[in-house]
C-alpha cells in the first residue's frame, strides 16, 4: 500500500473504518473514503484522522453510476477495496430490494468504473454467508455454487450475486475476493448480535438469545480482518477467492459467548433470556477453511482476549453507541417486552 492511492468504499462503516486506519498507518499516500452515510455509516469512527492530508471523504452512493464514474475519474485510484454494502440480515428480510440495489448494482457500478480508469487491483469484500450452513467440516473457496442457491437471507443472496459479479470481471480487471466470517470489535453498530448483547448488558437490559442458542460462528476480530485485506492487496492472486476466518477449538456457540459476557461483567445469569423468536431459516453453523490465507502468512489473534477488549471498549465509549441504540433496537420484536 506504500505510496499508493487507495479508494475504499464503506469506510465510514464498521470494518471499512478499521481498514482505512490501517492503510494510512501502513503508508498509503492517498486514501479516498466513498460512503453514502446510511444509518450504518458514521464519520465519528474516523475522527482521529481529521487533519491527515492524505485522507479524503466523499459522500456518494455506490449504486449511482454517474457519480461513481466522476469520483474515479477525478481520483484515479491504484487500488479499490470495496466494503460498502447493506449488511444487516434482519433488515434484508423486510427490504430486500435495497440490498440488491446496493450489494449487486452498487458493485457493478464500481467494477465498471474500475475497468474504465485502469485500476491495478480490485479487492471485493464478500461473506462466508454465500456458502450457507454446514453441519460438519468447513467450506473451501471452490465450494461456492454460482448464483444464490446456497444463501439463505436476502442479504446473503445479494452478497452471493455480488461475489459472482466481481469474479466475472477477472478477464478485464485484477479482482481478488475475500469471504470473511462473523466479525466483531470496536465501533460495530449495536444492531449486530455481539455488540447488541454487550450494549444491552451495559444498559441493564436482558441479553436475548434466539432459538436454542446453539448457533455456531467463527468470530473474526476487525483488526485481524484489516490485516488480511492488507495482505491480500499485496499477495492475493488475480481472480482468486480467499476465506478469512479463525478456527476456534472448541467451537463457540452463541449461548457460550453470552454466558461468558455475563460472567465477564459480573452480572446475574438470570439476565440471559432465551427468546421464543428465532430468525427464519437461521443458519445453524458457518465454517470456512482459511488455509489459502494462512499459507500467505495470516495469523489471527486470541479470540477470548479480543472479546474482552471489545467489551472494555463498549464500556468506555458509551456516548458513541448510545446515540445509535434507538435505530438499532427499532427493527427488533424479539424480547418478551416488545413481542
Ligand atoms: N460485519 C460482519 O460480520 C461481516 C461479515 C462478513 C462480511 N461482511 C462484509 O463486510 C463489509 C462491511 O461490513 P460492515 O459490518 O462494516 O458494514 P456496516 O453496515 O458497518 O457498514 C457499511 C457501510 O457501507 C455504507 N453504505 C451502505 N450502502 C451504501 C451505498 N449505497 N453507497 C455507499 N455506501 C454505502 C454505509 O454508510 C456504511 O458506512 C460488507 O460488504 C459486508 O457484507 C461483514
Amino acid at each position: 500500500m506504500e505510496n499508493k492511492t487507495i479508494l475504499v468504499t464503506g469506510g465510514a462503516g464498521f470494518l471499512g473504518s478499521h481498514f482505512v486506519r490501517k492503510a494510512l498507518a501502513d503508508g498509503a499516500s492517498r486514501l479516498i473514503n466513498v460512503d453514502a452515510l446510511t444509518y450504518a455509516g458514521d464519520t465519528r469512527r474516523l475522527a482521529d484522522l481529521e487533519g491527515d492530508p492524505r485522507y479524503e471523504f466523499v459522500e456518494q452512493d455506490i449504486a449511482a453510476p454517474a457519480g461513481i464514474e466522476r469520483v474515479f475519474d477525478s481520483t484515479k485510484p491504484d487500488a479499490v477495496v470495496h466494503y460498502a454494502a447493506d449488511t444487516h440480515v434482519t433488515r434484508s428480510e423486510s427490504d430486500p430490494e435495497r440490498f440488491y440495489r446496493t450489494n449487486v448494482e452498487g458493485t457493478r457500478a464500481l467494477l465498471d468504473a474500475a475497468v474504465a480508469t485502469g485500476v491495478e487491483r480490485f479487492l471485493h469484500i464478500s461473506t462466508d454467508e454465500v456458502y450457507g450452513s454446514i453441519l460438519e467440516g468447513a467450506f473451501k473457496e471452490v465450494d461456492k455454487i454460482e448464483g444464490d442457491v446456497q444463501a439463505s437471507s436476502p442479504y446473503a443472496k445479494s452478497k452471493s450475486l455480488g461475489d459472482d459479479l466481481a469474479l466475472s470481471y477477472s478477464d478485464s480487471l485484477d479482482v481478488v475476493v475475500a469471504r470473511p466470517t462473523n466479525a466483531f470489535g470496536p465501533w460495530q453498530f449495536p444492531e449486530k448480535a455481539l455488540p447488541r448483547w454487550i450494549t444491552r448488558a451495559l444498559r441493564g437490559e436482558n441479553l436475548l438469545v434466539w432459538g436454542d442458542g446453539l448457533y455456531i460462528r467463527q468470530w473474526l476480530y476487525a483488526e485481524d480482518f484489516a490485516d488480511a485485506i492488507a495482505l491480500l492487496l499485496e499477495k492475493g492472486e488475480r481472480g482468486e477467492v480467499y476465506n478469512v476466518g479463525p478456527t476456534h477449538e472448541p467451537e463457540i456457540a452463541n449461548i457460550d459467548l453470552v454466558r461468558w459476557i455475563v460472567s465477564y461483567l459480573g452480572l446475574d445469569p438470570n439476565r440471559i433470556e432465551m427468546t421464543a423468536y428465532d430468525r427464519p431459516d437461521h443458519d445453524r453453523r458457518y465454517a470456512v477453511d482459511s488455509t489459502r490465507l494462512t499459507d500467505l502468512g495470516w495469523l489471527p489473534g486470541e479470540v477470548w482476549v479480543q472479546f474482552a477488549t471489545t467489551i472494555d471498549w463498549y464500556s468506555n465509549n458509551r456516548a458513541w453507541w448510545e446515540s445509535h441504540v434507538a435505530e438499532a433496537e427499532s427493527i427488533y420484536t424479539d424480547s418478551a417486552s416488545t413481542a
